[in-house]
């Protein structure tokens, strides 16, 4: 190509410059391409916990008795009462904090504002709207108790929760 030429045409002709637009657009599509196939094959999973668990034999626990020791891992008490066995939701229907048993008391408390349940969770003092929620108590195939975390009785205001949800109270 004469000198002249190649100065009126600047270092790219038209045509190298849409043949490596062309290719530059070919290799994008493809590495989005690519990236789009690696991450589905790493798909995002949300492991859950599951949602029932076995807290032993029905005798393992004393008529009164108000047991803390799925407290920690599963956020629940086990109540056992001569009407039978329940399962109370660690959960204050305030704003959501974590009471605590005060046995001596006989009475749940809300370390954040205040709020009080009795035995049975139903609400007595303090900002709480409701009593406490509780979970579906069922006895499994071995004799074990078995609570389903995902069969919630949820408590209205006002009421006992005996007499909201008297399925919720597993006779043994
Ligand atoms: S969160 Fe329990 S009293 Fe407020």
């Amino acid at each position: 190509m004469p000198e002249e030429e190649k100065k009126k045409r600047g270092i790219w002709s038209r045509r190298d410059f849409f043949t490596r637009l062309g290719w530059g657009g070919f290799g994008i599509f493809g590495g989005l391409s690519l990236l789009g196939f690696l991450r589905s094959a790493f798909p995002r999973v949300l492991f859950q916990p599951p949602s029932t668990f076995k807290a032993g034999s029905p005798s393992d626990y004393a008529i009164g008795e108000v047991s803390e020791k799925y407290k920690q891992d599963q956020r629940v008490w086990i109540v056992r009462e001569d009407t039978g066995i329940y399962a109370i939701f660690a959960k204050c229907t305030h704003l959501g904090c974590t009471p605590r048993w005060l046995a001596t008391e006989a009475k749940f408390k809300c370390p954040c504002h205040g709020s009080g349940f009795f035995k049975s969770g139903l609400n007595f003092e303090g900002p709480a709207p409701r009593p406490l929620d509780r979970f579906q108590v069922t006895v499994g195939d071995d004799g074990q108790l078995v609570v389903d975390k995902s069969k919630v009785f949820k408590m209205g205001p006002g009421a006992e929760p005996d007499e909201q949800h008297s399925e919720s109270i597993l006779k043994v």
